[in-house]
């Protein structure tokens, strides 16, 4: 159980393996102020199960994925990994935690360097990782066949430009999985729009976490792809989580004001998933006219009070004034809005 008394979608398919509670990342800017990037996010990752962290530019997805990776250190919060409580200043059992956890950012132009070879980018890795290993040639090509770049020989003495966008990340995947990890982090930018990349890219990321049993987590901007991949739905809004649970729910019945506006700024709000099934995600056609009740400009969230009260047209003093937590709805979802009544009232029956 992770956050209020909720049963998370991803906890269906194996045992917890990663459990944030309380987590929280403070920036110190330049004149004093401080940047409250991650507040209050709990949540668990599960063996073959993918949670989806949603949100638009800024919400903090990718700081939660580094403090899960141990990147950034925390400011508030704990970080268990098969009940272990994970500390920065523990020596080797940290080496093995960020080992264990494997961070993947999916910028196929900068993640790999240029004047080596796939084979150097992947020779590394097992050496430092399987020890145990005497032929690291064939656990090269063993990678290599896991992420589906075969013949293994063929891309073994390339370089990353020759390499097309889709096989430089299949390389990057294979790189996290040298060190065998129990948990994978794929955080995916906003550049990376590409449909038949994104496609393979998914296609392949389901293919390894139910082979490996890997715990996922999935960032992205694209809630549509969110349905089609995960089991469950975190959405951010301001560094918070705004709501949570099994990704149909969410994707198909959004119940927070902010998940609304994502799922109508998505390609087909009726029917989100299938335009990625027939490749057609992040054209973000049709969408434009459908937000028209919700500002949808990105002023960032508000100081005081709900992150999104800036934005939402159900804002009222109270939501100016104070903050709200995440409140139960019914099949294990959780929303973090005074105005469910209005936003959501059948509960998780708003229609967009
Ligand atoms: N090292 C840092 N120092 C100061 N501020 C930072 C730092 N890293 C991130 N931030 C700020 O924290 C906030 C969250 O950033 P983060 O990169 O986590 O967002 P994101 O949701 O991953 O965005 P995107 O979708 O664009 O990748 C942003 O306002 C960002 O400017
Ligand atoms: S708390 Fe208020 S401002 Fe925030 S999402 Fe709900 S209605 Fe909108
Ligand atoms: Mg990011």
């Amino acid at each position: 159980m992770t956050g209020p008394e909720i049963e998370a979608a991803a906890a269906a398919r194996g045992p917890l393996t990663l459990e944030a509670v309380g987590l929280g990342k403070d920036f110190k800017l330049a004149g004093g102020t401080v940047l409250h990037a991650v507040r209050d996010v709990s949540f668990g990752l599960y063996r073959g199960a993918v949670v989806a962290l949603v949100g638009e530019s800024g919400s903090g997805k990718s700081t939660v994925a580094k403090l899960l990776a141990g990147q950034e250190r925390r400011t508030h919060g704990t970080v268990t990994l098969d009940g272990t409580p994970v500390d920065a200043r523990a020596g080797r059992a940290f080496r093995r935690y960020k080992s264990q956890v494997q961070y993947v950012f999916q910028d196929p132009f900068s993640s790999l360097n240029p004047v080596h070879t796939v084979g150097y980018h992947l020779t590394r890795p097992v050496k430092l990782h399987q020890k145990e290993v005497k032929d690291v040639s064939q656990a090269v090509t063993a990678l290599l066949e896991q992420v589906r770049l075969t013949p293994a020989d063929q891309f073994i003495e390339k370089y990353p430009h020759e390499l097309s966008g889709g096989q430089r990340q299949r390389v990057s995947f294979a790189r996290a999985l040298a060190a065998r990890p129990a948990v994978l982090l794929a955080d995916e930018p906003v550049s990376m729009l590409d449909v038949s990349i994104r496609l393979e890219k998914l296609n392949l990321l389901d293919d390894l976490r139910t082979r490996l049993s890997l715990a996922l987590l999935y960032i992205t901007h694209d809630i549509a792809s969110a349905r089609y991949f995960a089991d469950e739905v975190l959405v951010m809004y301001g560094g918070q989580i705004v709501e949570r649970g099994p990704a149909e729910d969410v994707t198909q019945r959004p119940a927070h004001p902010f998940t609304q506006l994502l799922v109508a700024s998505a390609p087909d709000p009726d029917n989100l998933g299938s335009s990625l099934k027939s490749g057609n995600v992040g054209q973000n056609g049709g969408g434009a006219e459908r937000v028209g009740r919700v500002k949808s400009s990105t002023g960032g969230p508000a100081e005081a009070g709900c992150p999104f009260s800036n934005r939402c047209p159900l804002a009222d003093d109270k939501c100016r004034r104070e903050t709200p937590g995440l409140q139960l709805l019914p099949s294990n979802r959780a929303a973090a809005c005074w105005r469910l009544d209005v936003a959501a009232p059948s509960g998780t029956d708003s229609a967009v």
